[in-house]
């Protein structure tokens, strides 16, 4: 490995017309370090409060007093401040660029049609019974009704929970139980890459298997001929139709919940991931203009579904709260050809574009032909987000996407942070390519051992987080014993990531990966252990262990190891069942890529699968498997070492 990385200086234009430059950002470091509450209260007018906040912080990572809260006092709307504000000056531009699977289909929605869109909405569900504080489940394709059904949520101060298309009818069931949502907002069908997705009979099919939803609205996307069941289910237009365009943004506290987002961790069912009002929003608005140095009037495109945090944060809520132009794509990037992403960015002069590096490594593939048979010209920054880079994806995604001219920033951030915690910043700091370089003001790295011990200088170990930000997860649903288990006692008085990372000389963070049971396969989250539960529920199989595999386009594969009941023979077509059953269960981003059968697996004496013995088979570091003695049974490994699947 080289010791001295290759540096990419900041553009001295950028410097010198950036939100933050080196000199802002280390006074900001500071400001927010050591007088956070006037800090982030002069931070705080970045947003239109209809009380604004005299309490700014209220935080302790301790079991004790464990809490957190931000801006307590302070009451907003999420809506207004996405759309009603930008009114007197904005009415007439384009909020909202809609382009679909076709290159054919696109639409343009103004602030001034947003408003009427998202009001009518929120009647809708007020005349359908949907108060303050309830559960509403959004399984939507990449339509602008699915940036509608979540502004009129926070109107109305719904909480809404967005499930990802990808998922299956049973982690739909799964989620609506978990949060007891009682309406559910969802389309005939989406369309990916030319072919139809089934989302009303996948909910059709989830509602078999869960109660207490009272009701279903169906908006017509591509008009298929699609099940109806009278007294649940209701026509969007129609409802449309009987209600007005005005209605009125409920007063919400700071802390109120806007959403919850399901997401894989290492144990158990997905966690309910709960935001609140004026901390998330505020985060995600500060953190898009700072982190991709956002001007008014640009159009501003993040690829990912609204049904992951990515969508939620830069897809809908930071642009909008800024008042940009933010691009929803429907489609994929290889459809109808591998040059569709650069098209649209032609098609539609995007400015700013930000996306995961799978989809950079599968284009990658294709040469850079693809790429330069069109203009880019209006492109100004490119961001990556979800999984590492490694070096070789981001240098292509620099010298053949930006021209050798752009800066890339590429986000750490999770789930649970609301929105992006380390990042370059375009005008502050020079990029090295695969690093996420430093946080963002009043984001307090630690590298700790397995132990807690706390790491100094250059090192590499265990993530932390010592101190809060505005746009923390404050629970996990209905679960708020968990929340301080998961995140909060593995090193006590800090927030654990789950990430390895290395700190180099210069203080640059480098993303290692997860050091938890989680994969992340194509820039999804997946918990190990929820496709373990989905094989075992098949009747031939007796025990599964799953872990990732280092995979040239996903980042990580999903690979299992599957033993079967006693007398069952190992086929073929059973190895595809079992798949069939995992993409049931869960969904299709979840099947694993190979299944080895194990006659046995490696465990310790009291019975613990030793996973890393499994990891370093996977990933075919067969010299790498340590000390197996300590097993019950060392001579499982020769044989799953002797019979590893290709
Ligand atoms: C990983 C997505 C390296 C990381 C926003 C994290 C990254 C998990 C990066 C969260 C990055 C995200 N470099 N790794 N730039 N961004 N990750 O909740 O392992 O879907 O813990 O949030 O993705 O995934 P999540």
């Amino acid at each position: 490995m080289s010791t001295e990385p290759e540096i990419y200086p900041v553009p001295a234009d950028l410097a010198a017309r950036a939100h933050m430059d080196r000199a802002g950002y280390e006074a900001a470091r500071i400001a927010a370090r050591e007088t956070p509450d006037a800090y982030w209260s002069e931070q705080a007018k970045r947003l239109d409060w209809m009380t604004f906040p005299s309490k700014i912080k209220d935080v302790s990572f301790n079991k004790e007093d464990f809490r957190i809260r931000w801006f307590e006092d302070g009451v907003l709307n999420v809506s207004a401040n996405c759309i009603d504000r930008h009114l007197p000056h904005r009415e007439n531009d384009t909020a909202i660029i809609w382009e679909g699977d076709e290159p054919t289909d696109s639409e343009h929605v103004t602030y001034g049609q947003l408003h009427e869109r998202v009001c009518r909405m929120a009647n809708v569900l007020k005349a359908n019974g949907v108060r303050k504080g309830d559960r509403v489940t959004i399984y939507l394709p990449m339509i602008p009704e699915a940036a509608y059904a979540m502004l009129a949520c926070a109107r109305i101060g719904a909480v809404h929970s967005v499930i990802f298309g990808g998922f299956s009818p049973d982690s739909i069931a799964g989620r609506i139980e978990d949060c007891g949502s009682t309406f559910v907002i969802t389309a005939d069908e989406g369309c990916r890459g030319g072919k139809k997705v089934p989302l009303k009979a996948n909910v059709d099919k989830a509602l078999e298997k869960v109660s207490g939803v009272d009701g279903v609205l169906l908006i017509r996307h591509t008009g298929a001929d699609v099940g109806f069941v009278e007294g649940r289910d209701r026509d969007y237009e129609t409802e449309a139709a009987k209600v007005t365009a005005h209605c009125h943004p409920e007063p919400m506290q700071a802390e109120d919940p806007l959403f919850i987002l399901y997401t894989s961790g290492s144990t158990g069912k997905p966690k309910g991931v709960l935001h609140t009002t004026g901390g998330y929003l505020f985060w995600a608005s500060y953190t898009h203009e700072l982190v991709f140095d956002y001007r008014p009037g640009e159009v501003f495109w993040c690829t990912a579904d609204v049904g992951w945090v990515t969508g939620h944060s830069y897809g809908v809520y930071g642009p909008l709260a800024n008042g940009a132009t933010t691009l929803l794509f429907e489609g994929v990037p290889n459809y109808p050809t591998v040059s569709r992403f650069w098209e649209v960015i032609d098609k539609h002069k995007v400015e700013i574009f930000y996306t995961a590096p799978t989809a950079l490594r599968s284009l990658m593939r294709e040469g850079d032909a693809p790429v330069k048979a069109t203009s880019r010209k209006s492109l100004r920054l490119l961001g990556s987000v979800g999984e590492p880079i490694n070096p070789e994806a981001w240098r292509w995604y620099h010298e053949v996407v930006g021209d050798g001219r752009l800066p890339i920033v590429d986000t750490w951030w999770q789930t649970e942070t609301g929105g992006v915690l380390i990042s370059p910043l375009p005008g502050a700091t020079d990029l090295k390519p695969g690093s996420a370089t430093k946080p963002l003001p009043g984001v307090e790295l630690q590298i700790v051992d397995a132990e807690g011990g706390v790491l100094e200088g250059a090192t590499e170990g265990n993530l932390c987080i010592t101190d809060s930000w505005p746009g923390q997860m404050r629970t996990v649903y209905g679960d708020h014993a968990r929340f301080f288990e998961t995140y909060f006692s593995t090193y006590p008085g800090k927030y654990f990531t789950g990430d390895g990372c290395r700190r180099d000389a210069d203080g640059y963070y480098w993303i290692t990966g997860r050091v938890d049971d989680v994969i992340n396969v194509s820039g999804h989250r997946m918990g190990t252990a929820e496709v373990e539960s989905a094989l075992v529920l098949h009747d031939d199989v007796a025990e599964a262990a799953v872990v990732g595999f280092p995979h040239d386009i996903k980042g990580q594969g999903i690979y299992a190891y599957v033993t079967l009941n006693k007398g069952v023979v190992a086929t073929d077509a059973l190895r595809t069942a079992l798949v069939a059953q995992v993409r049931l269960e869960i969904g299709p981003i979840a099947a694993p890529d190979v299944i080895q059968w194990a006659p046995g697996l490696p465990k310790t004496r009291s019975g613990k699968i030793m996973r890393r013995i499994l990891r370093k088979i996977a990933e075919n570091e067969l010299g790498a498997l340590g000390d197996t003695s300590t097993l019950a049974d060392p001579s499982v490994v020769d044989d799953l070492v002797k019979n590893r699947a290709a």
